[in-house]
């Protein structure tokens, strides 16, 4: 008797969104740092995110070392695969970029060659999703937070989405990134804020 695998089955527009998202997804690994490429079980708050994801935010919080940010890595990689998914209408291969606030705050500055940061500005303004992560670990002067309210006022617009992790919740981002983006975010997430909870997983490590 003939068994069919799985793939004979697919029609050529599956199987042509299976191999866009194969390849998508081996992309995403291989600039995913090391430790944060293992497989994680997600919380289930944040895989209800992706699930039923309709252009919101998620802000992932909790205290030093509970795995936000490995959290945050897998629930970009989680939403990459879910834009392939059925009925999702095929819009070419989604742009996720990821920075440390460190980072970002430094790519920002004024002082940065040739126009770099406006040209930042506009692409973050533009991608399919944005992770930053550590969003309160960095100081910002007056002139990132308008940048970043640049950033973060077309992607309110336009409902496209970011996933933040910070150790304090989006009421208490003010100081960092202004108050006009603190309630920017704090509407596109909406209730998407997560609060992880657990001992500092490096510490375990450690014993
Ligand atoms: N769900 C998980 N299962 C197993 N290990 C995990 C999990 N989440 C995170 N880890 C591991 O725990 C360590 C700390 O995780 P992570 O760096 O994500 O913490 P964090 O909350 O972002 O910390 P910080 O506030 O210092 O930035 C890492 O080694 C990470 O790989
Ligand atoms: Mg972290």
């Amino acid at each position: 008797m003939h068994s069919a695998s799985p793939d004979d089955e697919l029609s050529p527009r599956e199987s042509f969104l299976l191999e866009r998202q194969s390849v998508a997804i081996n992309q995403f690994d291989e600039r995913t740092p090391d430790i944060y490429r293992k497989p994680i079980e997600l919380p289930q708050e944040v895989a209800d995110w992706v699930a039923g994801w309709g252009g919101r935010s998620l802000f992932l919080t909790g205290a030093i070392g509970v795995g936000k940010t490995h959290t945050a890595w897998k629930t970009c990689r989680r939403w990459l695969e879910a834009q392939y998914g059925p009925g999702q209408p095929w819009q070419g291969t989604p742009i996720i970029r990821t920075f440390r606030s460190t980072a970002l705050f430094d790519a920002l500055r004024p002082d940065a060659p040739d126009g770099e940061g406006r040209a930042l500005v506009k692409k973050l303004q533009q991608v399919d999703l944005l992770f930053i992560d550590d969003l309160a670990a960095a100081r910002a002067t007056t002139w990132t937070q308008e940048r970043l309210f640049e950033i973060f006022d077309e992607r309110y617009i336009r409902r496209r989405p970011v996933i933040i992790t910070c150790d304090v919740l989006p009421s208490q981002l003010s100081e960092v990134t202004g108050p006009r983006v603190a309630s920017r975010l704090a509407e596109m997430c909406g209730n998407s804020i997560v609060l992880l909870e657990g001992p500092d997983r490096r510490q375990g490590r450690a014993a």
